[in-house]
Order: C-alpha cells, then structure tokens, then sequence
C-alpha cells in the first residue's frame, strides 16, 4: 500500500489523508479516524487498518505503508470479500445476479 491508495472505500479517505489527520489533530482513540471525512463509519472493513494507522503513527512507528501487508490490488479484492461482492480464490461466491433476477 502506498499513501495516496484509499483505505476507506465507502467514503474515499486515503492513507495519507488519515496519517495527516492523525498527527495533526492527534486523536487519543482510533475510533477518532471517523472524524476524517467519516473514515470507517461505512461497511467497517477499513476499520482494522484505522487502529494500526493510529498505533503507527501516535507510537511514531514510521512507515505506515508496510504495516498493511499488502498491495492497494489485495486490500481492494480482500474488501470486496468481506463485503460479499468478489471472488476469495476459491471459485465461490456470489456472481449469480443474473440468475437471481432471473428467478424473479
Ligand atoms: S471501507 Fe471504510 S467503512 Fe467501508
């Protein structure tokens, strides 16, 4: 993950808008992150990656970035798991809108 790929899908809030607002306002919760353009307060996928952005950078950890482990391609496919949207590798899945609306 690099600072300009978004953490928070739902409302578009990139890496770097968060560690901004994290060392500016220093917030003592992570839960805090929500105040940066509603960060987290969407699906709740990104909400994991809040925390250890707020641990990395109130800890002054440095290097945010590799705390993801991960590429933005990964953490974008992960979300669409989690939200059931997109394919886990395992052949599964939804996918079947077509059938579904076929059925009605
Ligand atoms: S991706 Fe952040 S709340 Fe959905």
């Amino acid at each position: 993950m690099e600072l300009d790929d978004k953490v928070c899908y739902c409302f578009h809030v990139s890496m770097r808008k968060l560690v901004n607002f994290t060392r500016q306002t220093k917030p003592v919760k992570a839960s805090q992150l929500s105040e940066c353009f509603g960060a987290g307060t969407g699906c709740g996928w990104c909400v994991p990656f809040l925390k250890r952005i707020h641990e990395n950078v109130t800890e002054e950890k440095g290097d945010v970035e590799s705390t993801f482990g991960m590429t933005a391609g990964e953490y974008a496919r992960r979300r669409k798991v989690f939200r059931g949207e997109g394919d886990d590798g395992s052949g599964e899945g939804k996918g079947n809108e077509k059938d579904s609306e076929k059925k009605q």
